[in-house]
């Protein structure tokens, strides 16, 4: 989603803000572009990849400050004039969020001529405006909170002011950065880090003022704010693809590594017993982690567990109270829904995070937070922190070592999937089924297939299916069935073998010990017996999305419409 990259200090700035935005571009863009100064304030944007804009500017311009942005449409088409920086009167800025009444507010900006269709380019108007009235960009900033219903972090230069960057944030994230050779304003951690490894975290509506020696931060009151200087410890040359074609495939192997580490560095979990009722909330693959969390919790500590998708939640009767444990889980710590809704429940029951990116909001604002060891992940389509979460949940109910888990893995690693793969990668339509985890787990199958292959793909209790869907299953339509619960399995394939009367392709993933020579399947993946299951049935089903998408040549990492970090709502 929307990156805002910004620096100012002694190095030429155009080098700098060009590769702080490809660091963010695992987030998700369809257009980017900077603005600079020299004599004047100059503006470069371009529709699609960054290269696109690379090509338009030369990058040892004489020039030691810029805000730059890469765009993930909300508001207005991807295209050259819906891109930021936009600039109107005095101000030039960078947005990332969504101004909800920005309508309202258009109504009051009259004598602007807008050039593109975003709510951003209001908002860029409403502070010039505000600024013609009172010269002082500060004063502005400080009064947003009230004028503005939405979330927005921004980074913006002033004309009268060429050589100070001004930042404020409110529920969008931007983090501040200190550097030997200048300060920084950008979306997450990981961007800055080729720069510095300090940084400061900005709370809602504080308002940042730096240029190349100082940063003086703000309260909404005008009060100087004295905030701490961290230091990230995590090891950051990981950030490369490494031998692997794509980023997706290396997190899926790196995933025996960062599970040991997650296992290692969680030994003592909270204790959940004490409640009598446990919601999980999340969003995409972490709310499906959330319900193998569901499947393990209840089964083992017998505890009522509803599995929550955080934007139906946050406007929902939630039906809590003191002895009401929320979970959220997210990768990224920044997903706005999930963040809306610990907001909303914080103050009236225990809150826990699971969460992969140190510091990041959700981490901040939940009560307890543990995190997973998954790393920095880089592919839009979550593998690696997917089955961290999983694990995480997992060890909160089963006390028992990992060790074997790990080695059936890299066993797992070793089969490629890609004849399988083969029999799928042309067609349009395939069923993920399975009954209670397995159901889950098919779920999540359905979900990493369809995104990165664009396959129509979708998942059902294998049960159901007889419903209506099953009318359309016809000759040659690929169904993957899951079954690997014991008491489960005979029931399953039940419902395979109606699929197969119909004519179904079917891929039958199965444990060991159920394993079954039969004639209701065209192809088989056996997969050795563990407590921790689905941490071992998702590696084919990984593996399978990701051959399937190369052999349809997709932008495996970055698929299209898709964003990493979902942070509007
Ligand atoms: C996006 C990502 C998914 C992820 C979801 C929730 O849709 O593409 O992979 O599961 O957001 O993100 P979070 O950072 O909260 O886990």
């Amino acid at each position: 989603m929307c990156g805002i990259y910004c620096y100012v200090g002694k190095k030429k700035a155009i080098p700098i803000l060009l590769d702080g935005l490809a660091s963010l571009e695992y987030r998700g863009y369809d257009s980017a572009g900077i603005a600079y100064v020299t004599d004047k304030i100059n503006i470069n944007k371009e529709k699609g990849h960054l290269s696109n804009l690379k090509n338009l500017i030369d990058a040892q311009t004489d020039t030691y400050i810029g805000i730059g942005h890469t765009r993930w449409a909300t508001h207005g088409k991807p295209s050259k004039k819906n891109a930021h920086p936009f600039k109107q009167g005095k101000i030039t800025l960078v947005h990332n969020g969504i101004i909800e009444n920005y309508q309202e507010l258009k109504k009051i900006l009259t004598e602007y001529n807008l050039k593109s269709e975003t709510d951003s380019e209001i908002l860029t108007c409403l502070i010039d405006k505000l600024y013609s009235e009172c010269h002082d960009i500060i004063k502005v900033l400080a009064k947003l909170n009230k004028i503005i219903k939405g979330s927005y972090a921004i980074g913006l230069i002033v004309k009268d002011d060429k050589n100070n960057i001004y930042g404020i944030k409110k529920n969008s994230p931007l983090i501040l950065a200190q550097s030997d050779i200048g300060n920084f304003l950008a979306s997450d951690i990981p961007a800055i880090l080729k720069y510095t490894n300090k940084y400061i975290l900005l709370d809602d509506n504080d308002i940042v003022k730096m240029n190349k020696d100082e940063i003086t931060i703000y309260d909404s009151k005008l009060n100087i704010l004295d905030k701490k200087i961290n230091t990230f410890d995590g090891d950051v040359s990981k950030i490369s693809k490494g031998k692997y074609e794509h980023f997706m495939v290396k997190e899926i192997f790196e995933q025996p590594d960062v599970l040991y580490k997650t296992y290692l560095e969680n030994q003592n979990l909270p204790d959940l017993k004490k409640y009598n009722k446990i919601h999980i909330v999340g969003c995409g693959s972490a709310y499906h982690a959330g319900l193998i969390g569901k499947y393990y919790i209840e089964k083992y500590c017998n505890i009522e567990v509803n599995v929550e998708i955080a934007s139906e939640y946050r406007y929902k009767n939630n039906f809590i109270d003191k002895n009401t444990l929320v979970i959220f889980i997210s990768q990224s710590g920044e997903t706005a829904d999930t963040l809306a809704c610990v907001k909303k429940v914080k103050d009236k029951c225990d809150t826990l995070g699971i969460i992969n990116v140190i510091d990041s909001s959700i981490a901040r604002e939940v009560k307890n937070v543990i995190y997973t060891k998954a790393g920095c992940e880089i592919a839009v389509a979550t593998t690696k922190a997917y089955s961290c979460q999983i694990l995480l949940l997992m060890m909160m109910v089963l006390k028992k070592d990992i060790t074997n888990l790990i080695s059936k893995i890299n066993h797992l690693l070793k089969n490629n999937y890609e004849q399988i793969s083969q029999k799928i990668y042309n067609k349009e339509h395939l069923f993920y089924i399975g009954r209670d985890i397995d159901y889950y787990l098919a779920l999540e199958g359905s979900l990493k297939l369809k995104e990165i292959s664009y396959i129509h793909s979708e998942a059902y209790p294998a049960g159901e299916l007889k419903h209506g869907t099953i009318s359309l299953i016809e000759k040659n339509t690929v169904v993957i069935a899951i079954a690997t619960d014991k008491d489960l399995v005979d029931k399953t394939i039940s419902n395979i073998k109606e699929v197969k009367a119909r004519g179904a392709y079917v891929i039958y993933i199965t444990t060991n010990s159920l394993n079954q020579e039969s004639d209701f399947y065209d192809e088989k993946i056996v997969i050795e017996e563990d407590l921790y299951q689905p941490l071992l049935t998702i590696i084919p089903i990984q593996l399978i999305a990701y051959h399937v998408a190369k052999l349809r040549k997709c932008d495996i990492d970055k698929p299209k419409n898709l964003a990493k970090s979902v942070t509007v709502e």
